[in-house]
């Protein structure tokens, strides 16, 4: 690896969260009812429920507590100092400064939380890369409008930016508006990604679905997308805002001309598409013959194209924990992924939860959108979900250290091809809940909860054996990633 070019000197280390992952404290300090919170606990073979009435005696729900990092804050940011992060990447939790998305005023007590969380991380000179929503939908907007299907969503969602980024405007730089806006290609995306919960849907893995509404939904969020990027840059004009994309990176299965177009095509619609319109500042042509194609209408004004090619991004950032493999056989073996499975690749292994590992994937996708938008590259998610053992104070994660290893000499390498890759936050900073199954036991942390799927555990923080491997590849700007 001596040969390569290095990791650029100010190359940002840290890792990632999400508030309704990891925070808990659901219902404390005014806080109000997030869509997070009424998801039910799942695994891989039982969905997770979404129920609108709450029913804390028959469901577990995990968000409630989640980690606890509301009152563990203090002792996580310090671990994160010990590894060396120079960035960390949380979410606010949107109920927390407005409990129901509607409120003139923003909630104060809310936003002390963060004040404190801000100078916690300053005390250590972390920079915080803020996602400003991430699957934290406050429910009333679900119940007064359906969530992000309607227009309104947008204003409100502005009145939380407007308070974020005044208050902010001296703490913070990097900034997401919204995790994963891609998934709002997929049906799974309606409750996650926009609060949508349309009649007959009862489970998060099989949401009933209307493509006209949930695209609305997308296209409501990429307005207020570039209208909060607007509005950062007459704030702060050194703000610096990011795509984020779920890059679920597709291979033709076999070389025949039938795979090889569909796997364009799936590439198109679910990577390519949410990145062109935040990037490029328009839709690009390929879907608005999908929209007609599929009798998919909805409302878009000329003020919204006007907004949306005036605030385009910064940096793309997006999430790489697998490739799937597409293919127009019809009876292919499957495995799964976060918002998206596909055919089985022969030459990869899968994890316990069916997400194929492939690390030199992420190199190919580097350069893939390296080259396709020309702007900074920061890879905001990536890690591995595994069962941990506790065991007498350590977790032998030598597992999680080979898949991070692999994954960080592939970014090296696209660092050599010459993609302009600034930062790496891996999932996830400490234990937390899944999106995909509710489980705490499907663990992603360098620092270990002592907190289980049924919300038993002390709460306690240990550092696994990928702590201390984290931090000698930090210190080493990513020189040395040896493992004994
Ligand atoms: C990403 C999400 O899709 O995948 C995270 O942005 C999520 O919020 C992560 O936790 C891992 O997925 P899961 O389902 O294992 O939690």
């Amino acid at each position: 690896m001596n040969h390569l070019k290095k990791f650029p000197e100010n190359f940002l280390w840290g890792a990632a969260s999400a508030a309704n992952q990891c925070e808990g404290a659901w219902n404390v300090h005014g806080k109000g009812v997030s869509i997070s919170d009424v998801m039910t606990s799942g695994t891989h073979k039982s969905p997770r429920r979404i129920t609108p009435v709450m029913d804390e005696h028959a469901y577990f729900y995990p968000s409630h507590e989640a980690v606890d990092f509301y009152h563990h804050y203090k002792e996580d940011i310090a671990l994160c100092a010990e590894m060396g992060f120079n960035i960390f990447r949380m979410s606010v939790n949107w109920t927390r400064i407005f409990p129901n998305g509607n409120e003139a005023e923003p909630n104060e007590e809310g936003l002390k939380f963060y004040d404190s969380v801000f100078s916690e991380l300053k005390k250590y000179n972390i920079e915080p890369l803020v996602t400003i929503y991430h699957n934290e939908n406050p429910f009333q907007l679900t119940k007064e409008c359906n969530g992000w299907k309607d227009r309104r969503c947008i204003d409100y969602y502005m009145n939380l930016c407007r308070v974020l980024f005044n208050r902010y405007k001296d703490v913070v730089k990097y900034w997401i508006p919204f995790n994963e806006i891609n998934c709002l290609t997929t049906k799974l995306g309606n409750w996650n990604h926009a609060g949508i919960l349309n009649e007959g849907t009862e489970f998060f893995t099989e949401q009933a679905d209307d493509p006209s509404s949930r695209f609305a939904a997308l296209h409501h969020q990429f307005v207020a997308s570039a209208q909060a990027v607007r509005l950062g840059r007459s704030i702060n004009p050194d703000f610096r805002f990011g795509t984020m994309i779920c890059h679920i990176t597709v291979y033709p299965l076999t070389c025949s001309p039938d795979d090889i177009f569909l796997t364009q095509q799936e590439d198109l619609m679910r990577n390519c598409f949410s990145g062109d319109v935040q990037v490029k500042g328009g839709y690009p042509y390929y879907i608005k013959r999908y929209f007609e194609r599929n009798h998919i209408a909805f409302e878009i004004t000329e003020q919204d194209l006007t907004d949306i090619s005036e605030g385009t991004v910064d940096f793309y950032s997006f999430s790489y924990y697998m490739s799937n493999c597409i293919t127009a056989q019809k009876d292919a073996a499957q495995v799964s992924g976060n918002v998206m499975g596909g055919a089985k690749n022969p030459y990869l292994k899968a994890t316990e939860w069916d997400w194929q590992i492939d690390p030199k994937g992420l190199r190919y996708t580097l350069n893939h959108v390296y080259d396709r938008y020309h702007i900074p590259v920061m890879i905001t998610e990536n890690g591995l979900g595994a069962r941990d053992v506790l065991e007498n104070g350590r977790v032998h994660d030598s597992y999680r250290i080979d898949y991070l290893r692999r994954h960080i000499e592939q970014m090296r390498l696209a660092i050599d091809d010459g993609v302009d890759l600034i930062g790496y936050t891996p999932w996830s900073a400490m234990d937390l809940v899944s999106v995909s199954t509710g489980e705490i036991d499907k663990r992603y942390g360098f620092i270990y909860v002592d907190r289980d799927n049924r919300g038993n555990g002390t709460m306690k923080r240990y550092r696994k054996d990928s702590f201390y491997w984290y931090k000698q590849v930090i210190e080493s700007n990513g020189e040395n990633l040896s493992f004994h």
